[in-house]
């Protein structure tokens, strides 16, 4: 059995109707939380929800865009008003562009990557920490990604949008390390997720995505995995830790999954290519 770590805990969760942040919502309800997620899609939220319920958890949520500032405060005063307190937030709402050169991704993609993952997690922090500040306590987790921390060519949009995030973050944490508030940035590491499997990329780059089902078999996870260490960073375990930047892929998880690839097969442990579905689109330039 699951220990109750989070009970009675009220976490919000974007994102929470698929990929990792639905694991992130079924790990934390199993671990005691009450549970409110949002994601755009009215229809997806209401099934996780009622399904969250059917499982017997407490579980809320709203179809919410993150990029809109009115949609995200009105979702935490659903999260309060609904269970009467706040405690974790979880901005995991993300989006990535089509795959290719900066001036060829159509305007739109560029900006719905900047809308969702960087307005998306200044709008979810802000409504966050004004009730964390308020009550001296709370954990703020935002969503870091592929090029964290360095430049990421052919993927311009989110991993700019995911340095942009690990700095916002870590300026947050140092303007409020004595306020009980613990801000973290969290990178899942790859995750066998839509994002991962149902890509686009500019015409003429799709075969440049190829590597991608092999770097995925080796290093790929399961949802499931990112939210354990997740929960670990919502519960009381990660107290004062304010500021953290953590990893799941690190470079020695890395290092033994490559070595340890020729006793996989040998096993017969999984080593099946990711099924990757890549959808061409129009360049915003001809050539
Ligand atoms: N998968 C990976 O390998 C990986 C690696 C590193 C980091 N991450 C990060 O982990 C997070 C989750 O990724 P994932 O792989 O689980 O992605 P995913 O499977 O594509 O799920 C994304 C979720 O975000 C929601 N969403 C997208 N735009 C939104 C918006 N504007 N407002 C509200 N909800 C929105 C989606 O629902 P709707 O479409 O219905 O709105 C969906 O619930 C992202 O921040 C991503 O950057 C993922």
């Amino acid at each position: 059995m699951t220990d109750l770590i989070l009970k009675d805990k009220v976490a919000v969760i974007t994102g929470g109707s698929r990929g990792l942040g639905l694991a992130l919502a079924q790990t934390y309800a199993r671990a005691g939380a009450h549970v409110v997620i949002a994601s755009r899609t009215s229809k997806t939220v209401n099934n996780v929800v009622e399904a969250l319920r059917q499982s017997g958890y407490q579980a809320a949520g709203l179809a919410c865009d993150v990029a809109d500032m009115e949609q995200v405060e009105t979702l935490a005063q659903i999260a309060f008003r609904s269970f009467g307190r706040l405690d974790i937030w979880v901005n995991n709402a993300g989006l990535s562009a089509p795959y290719g050169p900066t001036a060829h991704i159509p305007n739109s993609d560029f900006l719905n990557v900047i809308n969702t993952n960087i307005v998306g997690t200044y709008n979810g922090s802000i409504a966050a920490m004004r009730y964390f500040i308020r009550q001296h306590s709370g954990k703020l987790i935002n969503l870091l990604g592929r090029g964290d921390t360095g430049a990421i060519a052919l993927q311009n949009a989110y991993s700019s949008s995911k340095v942009w995030i690990r700095n916002f973050t870590k300026a947050l944490a140092k303007e409020y390390k004595d306020s009980g508030v613990d801000v973290f940035g969290f990178n899942p590491g790859l995750v066998k997720t839509d994002m991962l499997s149902n890509v686009h990329a500019v015409e003429g780059y799709e075969k440049k995505m190829n590597p991608l089902r092999y770097v995925a078999m080796l290093w790929g996870n399961d949802a499931d995995v990112p939210a354990q260490k997740a929960l670990w960073l919502a519960s009381p375990a990660s107290d004062g830790r304010n500021g953290l930047m953590t990893t799941v892929l690190t470079k020695r998880l890395m290092f033994s999954r490559l070595i340890g690839l020729p006793f996989r097969r040998l096993s017969k442990r999984s080593t099946e290519l990711l099924e990757l579905n890549v959808t061409a689109v129009k360049p915003a330039i001809g050539d």
